[in-house]
């Protein structure tokens, strides 16, 4: 049975964390991923990178199947960009470790992804649209970049600045 984990929110530090490659797909990391796709599912959410429930592995869950389509659960071990296209796209992005906050973000139309599945067989495919936009932003977070960082700085500051007050006042109260 899979979990539901502690999705961890700016401005948590370990999301900076550069993640480490997996060595060996284990019974370990079939659970991690099956957690993932639970958490993901209930947040609801596109994409989930192993750091936001606080595992330092290059893990990446995504599912960008909309409403009644059936799922299309798809895990990506140690995923790397291959290829990016000229052809740059802006669109609305957010993320569940910056709750309640959306900014537009320029990225590749499409890329080529490199990856192991669970059982460990290495796959290139290419992603275009959403597909596309959501493994650039994964493939971001396992090397400690979030969203916001292709934002202005004067956005990215403002947006840093009212999370801290948050967690700030968390504290407190
Ligand atoms: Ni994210």
């Amino acid at each position: 049975m899979a979990d539901i984990r502690t999705v961890l929110v700016l401005p948590d530090s370990r999301l900076r964390l550069v993640s480490e490659p997996v060595a060996r797909i284990d019974a370990e990391i079939r659970a991690l991923v099956a957690d993932m796709f639970e958490t993901m599912y209930a947040a609801p959410g596109v994409g989930l990178a192993a750091i936001q429930v606080c595992v330092q592995k290059r893990v990446v869950t995504i599912d960008v199947s909309r409403g009644e389509e059936k799922k299309k659960p798809i895990a990506l071990i140690n995923p790397e960009l291959v290829w990016a296209s000229d052809e740059r796209v802006i669109h609305e992005e957010g993320c569940l470790s910056i709750p309640d906050y959306l900014g537009d973000v320029e990225r590749a139309e499409r890329v080529k992804v490199r990856y192991l599945d669970l059982e460990g067989a290495a796959q290139e495919i290419e992603a275009q649209e959403l597909f596309a936009r959501v493994v650039q932003h994964e493939i971001d977070h396992i090397n400690g970049v979030l969203f916001i960082d292709h934002l202005s700085r004067l956005k990215r500051d403002r947006v840093i600045k009212k999370f801290a007050k948050v967690a700030k006042r968390a504290a407190v109260g």
